[in-house]
């Protein structure tokens, strides 16, 4: 993997959410990430591990509890007023729901070019013009500029989710689950434009995806979180044969594919840990087949164990960096 610059760096972030009765719940525990520039890194975890919750620090719709996270080597959680303001045009997020993100009463040129209009960037007049340039860019028919989103596909409500992010020109857009809800077809057509985009434009991805057949394929890096943990991060191409961490093996050996025999006695994974009551040690350590005594009372560090890839496991030493 060819180092470029990292345009994103995450530092011993931390996010606890307070909880109803008084318990406090770590949704992230201390993540260093870094992501290069114009490269495609994902998390992946199964749900409540707090990939979600990492992305929103990223583009600020939560605040960290602890840590810092430079864009182009500054600490972007320190930001406030308009300092803020702006350095929101540089990070983008595309949700999972296009629905839930549009006014259904906005005209798709209306969608497309708020941002901008929020930036004070164009002018009325301009937006027919500049929706149709964006429209273009994800591949959608020109006319699409004067309908309502009700009148689209899930597909192509999602290339209006994109198009809109990429109004503002930003160096980083994230994908929460941006393909989840759409079928196998369209899902491949979306992934497609997003490599488009992100090798004609040089955009940082940052990929929330629960495929790990198709992250290990599109992704420079994959960082895999269990339980507000960082486990193991490997590059794309070697998370399928070369991954170490026990609970990624879990997960790759979790998903389904063709040929599949059932006739196989099926392994019972046991429940994760409550996120709000983790004991010390390993938070892998009550569903880990390889658990020794260590496990249960020291939790193991992220260590580099071959080149770009790191684990967090008492079975891997590590080597000198
Ligand atoms: N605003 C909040 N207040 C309290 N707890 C929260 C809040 N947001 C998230 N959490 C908790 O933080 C943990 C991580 O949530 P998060 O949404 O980041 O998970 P995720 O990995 O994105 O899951 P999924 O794959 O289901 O989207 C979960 O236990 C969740 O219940
Ligand atoms: S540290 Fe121990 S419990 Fe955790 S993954 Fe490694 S072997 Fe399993
Ligand atoms: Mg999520």
């Amino acid at each position: 993997m060819s180092k470029s610059k990292n345009i994103l760096e995450i530092r011993n972030v931390t996010k606890k959410f307070n909880t109803p009765n008084n318990k406090v719940l770590t949704a992230c525990d201390n993540i260093s990430l870094e992501f290069e520039e114009g490269k495609i890194l994902a998390i992946v975890g199964e749900s409540g591990c707090g990939k979600s919750t990492l992305m929103k620090m990223i583009v600020q719709l939560e605040n960290v509890t602890s840590g810092e996270i430079l864009y182009e080597g500054e600490d972007i959680t320190k930001l406030k007023g308009e300092k803020l303001r702006q350095n929101r045009r540089h990070i983008q997020m595309v949700f999972q729901d296009p629905n839930t993100s549009f006014n259904p009463r906005m005209k798709v040129r209306d969608i497309i070019c708020e941002p901008l209009f929020n930036f004070g960037l164009i002018k009325k007049n301009q937006r027919d013009d500049i929706a149709k340039e964006f429209l273009e860019m994800v591949d959608l028919p020109k006319d699409f500029s004067n309908r309502y989103i009700h009148n689209m596909s899930g597909g192509q409500r999602q290339r209006i989710g994109i198009a809109r992010a990429l109004t503002l020109n930003p160096k980083v857009v994230i994908f929460d689950e941006s393909t989840s809800a759409l079928d196998v077809l369209t899902q491949k057509k979306i992934i497609d434009l997003i490599i488009k985009l992100q090798k004609e434009k040089n955009i940082t991805i940052g990929l929330v995806c629960h495929d790990i057949h198709l992250v290990s394929q599109i992704s420079d890096k994959v960082a895999v979180m269990y339980l507000g943990n960082l486990v193991e991060v490997i590059p794309g191409r070697k998370l399928q044969g070369e991954c170490k961490h026990p609970y990624t093996q879990t997960l790759i050996s979790s998903t389904f594919h063709l040929n599949m025999n059932y006739s196989k006695k099926i392994e019972n994974i046991k429940e994760a840990e409550n996120p709000i009551d983790i004991s010390k040690g390993c938070p892998f350590k009550n569903r880990c087949k390889y658990s020794i005594e260590i496990c249960k009372d020291k939790k193991p560090e992220l260590k580099l164990v071959s080149k770009n890839h790191y684990v967090a496991c008492h079975l891997n030493n590590g080597e000198e960096e």
